[in-house]
């Protein structure tokens, strides 16, 4: 089953098409990420009519790229959820029209399970039921994935994404946006103890975090320095930052692994590209004899093919739209 699949969510315009939910045909992402850096963050008016002007060329371009025709497609899938309210729609609005005029079932996709499903394409051997870290710049939670659709969350984030908090740490250093990579790229070599930084407890919720503390403190350490100042010894900082994110959520998906006894750990979304991330996680399951299974890098951040993925599942399990589906900026991902 061949499908077209649609992301329009945030930053990045993709199209993809995907055969069987786990070989992907072709892949094309048109980024923003120029454009919105110039203002530090994402602007939505500006995201919204950058997917206007980019999605129908990528959608022609997905499909030559995976040397078929339009003829070849089984079904259009899209993100419809969650994201920003006005790019998301564009994406819908386009699948719509592409499904209807093309005669083809029309796919919901959860941004989320999207990510999640990343990971069949790295995998081919990877199948639920099996715990996943979801750690992007507006997610951070430890999903349940019981079966290909049917998920709950175990715990998550009650502030900040982990992803938030690495971007606006980095704009504040004036290191670049989005901050993650960078931040990533300057803790290497950095010793991690230079700078002690808070790691959130969240009392009667043992699988749940918070990095608004931590964003606070880092924001605060490194204002006070200019204040004085005294200069950072920014990859030991960076490095230090790393160690704080990766400790907030490592022990929480170790326990989530236990909780389920699942013996499977996946991650998934932008933050899963972390080097120090990765790196914790390998040497913890490593420990537990859990099984990690980790995402290629070039699938972390948000792409088409991983909607594409999660589309045949959703398909398979029956879940279609109408015309009338609406998009939403936020929705649960149990829901689908
Ligand atoms: O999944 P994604 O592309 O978009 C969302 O769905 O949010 O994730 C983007 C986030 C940004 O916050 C970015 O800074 C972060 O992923 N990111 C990283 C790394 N690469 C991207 N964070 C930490 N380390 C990285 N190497």
């Amino acid at each position: 089953m061949n499908i077209l699949a649609i992301e329009s969510s945030c930053d990045d315009t993709a199209a993809a098409v995907v055969r069987d939910g786990r070989t992907v045909l072709s892949s094309c992402v048109s980024s923003q990420i120029e454009m919105h850096s110039i203002y530090g963050g994402v602007v939505p008016e500006i995201a919204s009519r950058k997917h206007v002007e980019a999605v129908s060329g990528l959608a022609d371009k997905a499909v030559s790229d995976a040397g078929l025709t339009k003829a070849d497609l089984d079904a259009v899938a899209v993100t419809y959820a969650p994201g920003l309210i006005g790019a998301v729609l564009v994406g819908v609005n386009f699948a719509k029209g592409a499904a209807l005029a093309l005669d083809l079932p029309l796919i919901p996709v959860h941004h989320v399970r999207g990510h999640i499903a990343a990971n069949y394409i790295t995998h081919p051997d990877l199948e639920p039921p099996f715990v996943c870290l979801c750690v992007s710049g507006g997610t951070t939670a430890i999903v349940d994935v019981r079966s290909y659709t049917s998920m709950a969350v175990l715990g998550s984030t009650r502030d900040d994404a982990a992803g938030e908090c690495f971007d606006k740490v980095a704009r504040v250093l004036g290191i670049g946006y989005p901050g993650g990579g960078p931040m990533d790229r300057l803790a290497q070599g950095g010793d991690d103890q230079a700078y002690p930084l808070p790691v959130a407890h969240v009392s009667g919720a043992e699988l749940d975090m918070s990095f608004s503390g931590l964003k606070t403190a880092s924001l605060n350490l490194i204002h006070n320095a200019q204040q004085k100042g005294e200069a950072l010894d920014l990859p030991a900082f960076a490095a230090s930052f790393g160690k704080a994110v990766s400790d907030s959520l490592i022990p929480r998906v170790m326990a989530a692994a236990r909780q389920t006894g699942y013996g499977k750990i996946a991650v998934a979304g932008g933050v899963a590209a972390n080097r120090r991330i990765r790196a914790d996680l390998q040497a913890a399951c490593t420990q537990s004899g859990d099984r990690l299974f980790l995402p290629e890098l070039c699938w972390c951040g948000d792409n088409a093919a991983m909607i594409g993925c999660q589309g045949f599942f959703e398909f398979q399990a029956g879940h279609l739209a109408g015309w009338d589906l609406n998009a939403y900026a936020t929705r649960d991902i149990a829901l689908g």
